[in-house]
C-alpha cells in the first residue's frame, strides 16, 4: 500500500480525506498539534474506517519536529498538506501570525520533501486567489488577483512558492487544489465541520443558528449586483471534495500530469446565493431560520464559483452530492455534536 502522508489530518477536509484515501486503499499517516482541530477526529475516522490513524503530534512550524517524522518513515509516497490557519477575519486582524503559520509550516514540508526526495505533494488551496474575479465561472487559467485578506494571501504565497519550486525540482510532481466553499458532513455524522469558538463560514452559521447555539443569522448585505442581492457562492460537499484529492494522488502516481506543477478548481460548477443557502436548508430541513439582512461583510467577494471541467476531464471528478445533501448532512452532525459532548473531544470546542 502506498503511505500518505496528511497534515492537518483531524481538521474538517483533512479527516474526510483520510476516510477516503483508506477507503481506496492508501496506507495514511496524520501530522497535526491539535491547535484548531479536536483530538478526537481520528476517533471518527477509525469507527467510519475501522484504521487507527497514526498522528505525529508537531508543530509543523518547528523543522527538526517536522524532519522527525520523515526519518521515521522512510516510504511516504506523497504528502497532502492540510495544516493551516483558514479564519478570514482572524486572519485581518493578525496577519503575522497566519504568515508565520502558513508559510513556516509549509517551508519546512518543503524542505523536507527536497531532502527526502518525496515524489507527489498535493497543496490545499483556495478559490480565494481569485480575489474579485472579472469573469465568472473562473477557471483555472482565470489570473490571480490581490488576495482579500492575509489568509487569502497565504494561499496565493503558497501556490508561488510550490510553483517556483517545481521549476527546480523536477522529482517532485504537485498539485494545488482550489477550493471552492467546502460544506456538509460525512453522512455518517461521525465526522465534519468544528469551528472553533464562533463559525464564520455560512454553513455552520446556519446549522448553530438552527439549534439555537445562535440567536440569529446576520446576511451580510443584499444590496450586491446579484439575482437576489446577496453573494454567490459555489458549495462543494466536503466527501466531493475528499475523493477530489484521492483522484489527484492517484493522477500523480500514475503520471498523468503534463508539468509538474498543476492546478486544479474543485467546486460543484454551481453558484447560489446566500439567501438560496438559506432556503435550501429550511427546505431540506423543515426548520425554520431566524435570519436578519445586514451590512456587508469587507473583504467579501460579490460573486464566484468555478468552472469544473479540468477536474472533471483530467482527475475524473464529477461531484455526487447536491446542495440539499450538504444542507442535511450538515444539521445532522450539528445534533450530533449537542447530543455527544464527551465524544470527539467537542468540550474544546463548543461555545462557550
Ligand atoms: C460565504 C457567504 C458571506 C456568514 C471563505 C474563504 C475561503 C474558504 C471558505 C477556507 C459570504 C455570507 C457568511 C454569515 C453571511 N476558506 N455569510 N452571514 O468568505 O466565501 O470563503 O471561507 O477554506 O477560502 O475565503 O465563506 O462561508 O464565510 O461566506 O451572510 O454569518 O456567506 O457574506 O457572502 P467565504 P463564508
Amino acid at each position: 500500500m502506498k503511505k500518505i502522508l496528511v497534515t492537518g489530518g483531524s481538521g474538517y477536509i483533512g479527516s474526510h480525506t483520510l476516510v477516503d484515501l483508506i477507503e481506496n486503499g492508501f496506507e495514511v499517516i496524520s501530522a497535526d498539534n491539535n491547535s484548531r482541530s479536536a483530538i478526537g477526529m481520528l476517533e471518527g475516522v477509525e469507527k467510519i474506517t475501522g484504521t487507527k490513524v497514526k498522528n505525529y503530534k508537531v508543530d509543523l512550524c518547528n523543522f527538526d519536529e517536522t524532519r522527525a517524522i520523515f526519518e521515521e518513515n522512510d516510504t511516504i509516497a506523497g504528502i497532502i498538506h492540510f495544516a493551516a490557519y483558514k479564519a478570514v477575519g482572524e486572519s485581518v486582524e493578525k496577519p503575522l501570525l497566519y504568515f508565520h503559520n502558513n508559510m513556516g509550516s509549509l517551508i519546512n514540508i518543503l524542505r523536507c520533501i527536497e531532502e527526502f526526495k518525496i515524489p507527489n505533494f498535493v497543496f490545499s488551496s483556495s478559490c480565494t486567489v481569485y480575489g474579485n474575479p472579472d469573469e465568472i465561472p473562473v477557471t483555472e487559467q482565470t489570473p490571480r488577483k490581490d488576495a482579500e485578506s492575509p489568509y487569502g494571501l497565504t494561499k496565493q504565497m503558497g501556490e508561488q512558492m510550490i510553483e517556483a519550486f517545481a521549476a527546480t525540482n523536477k522529482i517532485t510532481n504537485s498539485v494545488l487544489l482550489r477550493y471552492f466553499n467546502p460544506a456538509g458532513a460525512h453522512p455518517s455524522s461521525l465526522i465534519g465541520e468544528l469551528p472553533i469558538d464562533r463559525p464564520q463560514n455560512l454553513t455552520p452559521v446556519i446549522t448553530q443558528t438552527a439549534i439555537g447555539k445562535i440567536p440569529a443569522l446576520t446576511v451580510f448585505g443584499n444590496d450586491y449586483p446579484t439575482r437576489d442581492g446577496s453573494c454567490v457562492r459555489d458549495f462543494i460537499h466536503v466527501c466531493d471534495l475528499a475523493h477530489a484529492h484521492t483522484l489527484a494522488l492517484g493522477f500523480l502516481l500514475q503520471k498523468k500530469n503534463t508539468n509538474n506543477c498543476e492546478v486544479f478548481n474543485l467546486g460543484s460548477g454551481d453558484g447560489i446565493t446566500v439567501l438560496e443557502s438559506i432556503k435550501a436548508f429550511e427546505e431540506s430541513t423543515g426548520m425554520k431560520l431566524n435570519y436578519s439582512i445586514g451590512n456587508r461583510r469587507p473583504g467579501d467577494v460579490i460573486a464566484i464559483y468555478a468552472n469544473n471541467d479540468k477536474a472533471k476531464n483530467e482527475l475524473g471528478w464529477s461531484p455526487q452530492y447536491t446542495v440539499k445533501d450538504i444542507m442535511t448532512s450538515a444539521w445532522k452532525w450539528e445534533q450530533y455534536i449537542q447530543h455527544q459532548p464527551t465524544h470527539l473531544d467537542l468540550r474544546a470546542h463548543r461555545l462557550n
